[in-house]
């Protein structure tokens, strides 16, 4: 098992983007093994489905820990890693939920996000978890953020806490913690966990694909197989994580 001992730590005060540098630096065989890049800002940060992700000096917590394995081995990867990061600001009492299949919602608001991308290296198969969190107030357009974005200063008191590194740490960990857990005990321990957290349970919502409407209904939680039931007027329909996203209806 992957301890904070194997992983190699690349600070930065500003970068494109940490995933973009983890990737160039694979590839480049600069960086091999389990590493992280943090930074304090990013001037081309990158969300899912091409979008920006906006993050300002010291007000985001912005890392990629790169994985020397392929994508197909870690299933249902931005889960296991929504949930290990939500495990973490449970300690602080934050009320984290989780929007299949990749965000970190708190008070109906977004607070984070994760983008997971593969590819193969000179080094062989890699996976980059690219994680972003809102600590300080951030201006995110609204046609971008939907419901709008929190941030964790609007939860738990500043003087409380650590300090970006020590928070990226505990997220690295925990992320390591979790993938292992997937591993070891397989995957419907994770859906339940995230069942648990599920923002959207219950709530009418809207599938899109590629940000066009495709079909509404009620949202019924994931199935054993980690797919998300919605309930149409048509009967129950499953949606696959890829390329599909939910949004809560207007
Ligand atoms: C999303 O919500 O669409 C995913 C956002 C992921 C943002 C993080 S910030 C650190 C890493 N580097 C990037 O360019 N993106 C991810």
């Amino acid at each position: 098992m992957l301890t904070q001992a194997d992983v190699h730590w690349i600070e930065l005060d500003s970068v494109d983007s940490t995933n973009d540098y983890l990737s160039r630096a694979y590839q480049q065989g600069r960086v091999s093994g389990c590493a992280v890049v943090l930074t304090q800002a990013q001037t081309a940060g990158r969300g899912r489905a091409g979008r920006s992700w906006k993050a300002v000096p010291g007000a985001s917590l912005c890392f990629s820990l790169g994985l020397p394995v392929a994508g197909y081995q870690l299933p249902f990867l931005p889960l296991c890693v929504g949930l290990a990061v939500a495990e973490v600001l449970e300690r602080f009492e934050v009320p984290v939920q989780l929007k299949w299949p990749n965000d970190l919602i708190v008070g109906g608001q977004k607070l984070g996000g994760v983008l997971c991308e593969s590819f193969h290296a000179g080094s062989g198969a890699t996976t980059v978890i690219g994680v972003g969190l809102n600590v300080h107030p951030v201006d995110v357009p609204q046609a971008l953020s939907g419901a709008g974005a929190s941030c964790l200063v609007q939860w738990v008191d500043a003087s409380i806490l650590p300090s970006l590194r020590e928070l990226a740490e505990a997220c690295v960990l925990s992320i390591l913690h979790q993938v292992e857990a997937a591993r070891a005990q397989g995957i419907s321990a994770l859906f339940k966990q995230f069942a648990l957290r599920d923002a959207w349970l219950g709530l009418e919502v809207v599938v899109l694909e590629e940000g066009k409407a495709l079909f509404s209904g009620r949202a019924m939680g994931i199935d054993e197989n980690g797919a998300y039931l919605i309930s149409t007027s048509n009967g129950l329909r499953s949606v696959i994580a890829g390329d599909l996203s939910l949004r809560v209806a207007a």
